[in-house]
């Protein structure tokens, strides 16, 4: 559990060098505790990460009745024999954005669910009403109240075919949950096919779930009448490993990441390459360095955010952060998220040359090309840093932040470690085993 409203003091200056582990993946780990009340059979998750995203949907679970244990570090064991409640309680409003997916769980439980106002970071709208409406077409009556109440009614589900506006992780997710149980095929189109969300539709197949990811972003659901327990190891987080690669580059540093896995950041380490970060995939993880050596310099790119198999909006900000080190003007296109730029600021504060524009300072097709959507940024590098106070807004915002004061002249305080610790496990442990000069107060 994160502890209540703990900061970071930062003496940057020291290059991270040394090996770390990487944690379980956060955004499978909290969605397969939710696949989990699919079935009243015992289902043990591992490589399960500790951080706050993990407990809070912990908590929400065991309010409806399941029955979860930590085993072994990292091992959780869920059994929802019973679901007592349809409703999670409102005292889990605004908290993160798992309620939603457990609407697919609760309607084939009881027939009926309701789940309270979402939150997670302030970093863009972030509608439902792709979620709303896939529940419709699988044949739920689905509400959301004026408070953000989400309620749905639905006994047997029928399968479908869905088409989403935009591949969303999330909605390709809720209509996994409705689906797998539901009467008949149900077809997505225009699916995410993150990773995590093929992480997941794996620990589904153990449950003995029939689902197929065919190309061009199809995911194919044949509905089967039970699932039954499992046993099931979840992937690495490919953010937490992009976060420490940057923060190694960024430092002028050398990490090697245990269990950190190339085939979930191919876009990532092309991106690090092309600045003039290296890397050497070794049978048990993955190394992260300069090119050229220690000193090394380097070079500004363009980028642009994008889906799965593209650059993902959660590396944006340690790697703008590296952006800040690098020669000459770097370029990035935020495409996924419309307002998620706001934690620059504070990067300027401390002596980062970044301006933020509404236009779209690239190529890729992108939903935010008119209105005010402050979603591309350039970054003039290399300029010094210096530490300063910083209140963290949101998860990987807060990350960057961490890798900002490790590069800085100085001491930096930051606030508001909470939120970095929903998504990150023990940082203040990872960097001081890496030689950084981190504090908890
Ligand atoms: N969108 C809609 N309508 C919807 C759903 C999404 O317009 O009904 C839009 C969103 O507003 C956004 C875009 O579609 O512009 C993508 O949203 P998506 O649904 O894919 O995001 P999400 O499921 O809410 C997950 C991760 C995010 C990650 C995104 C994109 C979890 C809990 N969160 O969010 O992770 O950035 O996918 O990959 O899985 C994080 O870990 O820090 C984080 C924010």
């Amino acid at each position: 559990m994160p502890r209540a409203m703990p900061s970071y003091r930062i003496e940057g200056g020291t290059p991270l060098r040394g090996d770390i582990r990487a944690s379980g993946a956060k955004n499978a780990a909290t969605k397969q505790i939710v696949a989990s009340l699919l079935t009243d059979e015992d289902v043990i998750l591992r490589n399960v990460p500790s951080i706050g995203d993990v407990a809070i949907t912990i908590d929400i679970c065991r309010a409806l009745g399941a029955r979860i244990e930590w085993g072994e570090p990292g091992t959780l064991h869920i059994l929802a024999a019973t679901i007592e409640r349809d409703d999670v309680p409102v005292a889990f409003s605004g908290l993160n954005r798992i309620p939603v997916l457990l609407l697919g769980p609760l309607l084939h439980r009881h027939g009926r669910a309701s789940v309270p106002l979402l939150g997670g970071d302030e970093i863009g709208a972030r509608p439902i009403d792709f979620h709303m409406e896939a529940l419709r077409r699988l044949g739920a009556t689905v509400e959301i109240d004026s408070n953000g109440q989400l309620s749905a009614v639905g006994t047997r589900l029928k399968g479908m075919l869905i088409e989403l506006p935009y591949p969303s992780v999330g909605a390709t997710e809720s209509v996994l949950m409705s689906s797998v149980l539901a009467e008949g095929t149900t077809v997505i189109q225009n699916a995410a096919v993150e990773p995590e969300i093929v992480d997941t539709i794996l620990l589904l197949q153990k449950m003995g779930a029939l689902i197929a990811v065919e190309v061009d972003r199809t995911i194919v659901v044949e509905g089967v009448s039970r699932l039954h327990g499992a046993d099931h190891r979840m992937l690495a987080d490919r953010i937490e490993v992009a976060s420490f690669a940057a923060a190694a580059v960024a430092t002028d540093g050398d990490i090697f990441i245990e269990g950190a896995e190339q085939s979930t950041i191919v876009a990532f380490l092309n991106a690090l390459r092309r600045v003039g970060g290296e890397f050497e995939v070794r049978p048990d993880g993955i190394r992260f360095f300069r090119g050229g050596g220690r000193g090394g310099e380097l070079r500004s790119i363009s980028l642009e955010t994008d889906v799965h198999p593209g650059f993902a909006t959660d590396w944006q900000q340690p790697f703008v952060v590296l952006l800040t080190r690098a020669n000459g003007l770097s370029v990035v296109h935020e495409t996924v998220y419309e307002r998620r730029f706001g934690y620059t600021n504070v990067l300027r504060d401390m002596g980062a040359t970044i301006e933020i524009y509404n236009a779209c300072l690239g190529g890729k097709p992108c939903r935010f090309r008119y209105g005010d959507h402050p979603h591309s940024c350039l970054v003039q590098g290399p300029t010094p840093l210096r530490g300063t106070a910083m209140d963290i807004p949101d998860l990987r915002a807060g990350f960057s932040y961490v890798i900002a004061a490790l590069v800085a002249s100085g001491t930096s305080t930051i606030s508001g470690a909470q939120y970095v610790e929903r998504g990150y496990s023990a940082i203040p442990d990872k960097i001081t085993r890496l030689g950084g000069r981190i504090s908890v107060e």
